[in-house]
């Protein structure tokens, strides 16, 4: 039996990682939470100072959040890779709100497949570690190829609803 509260927190620029959040958001009940950074990233420099900032772990400026993060059992964050790190953006949404998570999940999209910091910077920022993780390529989002992918990693959620 699966009742606990979750909430799905992201940050996107260009919509890869919101599209993979509305796909989780169809496999558990749960809320949905856009992390808004206020900073413009559009364009060749907002691309340059992202990378800069992710690779300095730089925090930003975010719009204040609709949900209380610490009334959910579980938060599942999801972000793009920035120069192989977390953005911004969910950078500032963790040091401010991770002291009161409970459990945590993970999930990245990312344009290539090779190994990056995403999770260790998540892990180190959370001070938990995560019920689970999922990494996901921009190239299978645009495939739709990854809801076997969502589906395991919900369901290694809730089988690991009572560790963590
Ligand atoms: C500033 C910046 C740095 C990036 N660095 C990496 C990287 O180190 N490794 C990688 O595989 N993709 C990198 N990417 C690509 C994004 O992670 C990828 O396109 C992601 O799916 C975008 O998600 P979004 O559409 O939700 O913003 C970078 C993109 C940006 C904007």
């Amino acid at each position: 039996m699966f009742n606990k509260r979750v909430l799905v927190a992201y940050y996107s620029r260009t919509g890869t990682t919101r599209e993979v959040a509305h796909v989780l958001a169809q496999n558990v009940t749960c809320d949905v939470e856009e992390i808004v950074d206020k900073v413009n990233r559009k364009g060749i420099f907002g691309f340059i100072g992202a990378a800069y900032a992710a690779l300095r772990g730089l925090p930003t400026q975010i719009e204040n959040t609709k949900y209380d993060a610490s009334s959910y059992d579980i938060v599942i964050i999801g972000t793009p890779v920035w120069a192989g790190h977390v953005s911004c953006a969910v950078r500032t949404y963790l040091e401010r709100n991770a002291r009161n998570f409970k459990k945590v999940a993970f999930f990245s999209t990312a344009s290539s497949a090779d190994d990056d910091k995403v999770f260790i910077d998540m892990e180190e920022l959370c001070a938990k570690k995560p019920l689970s993780v999922l990494r996901i390529t921009g190239k299978k989002v645009k495939s739709g190829e990854y809801e076997k992918e969502a589906k395991k990693f919900i369901g290694e959620i809730i089988a690991n609803q009572n560790k963590g």
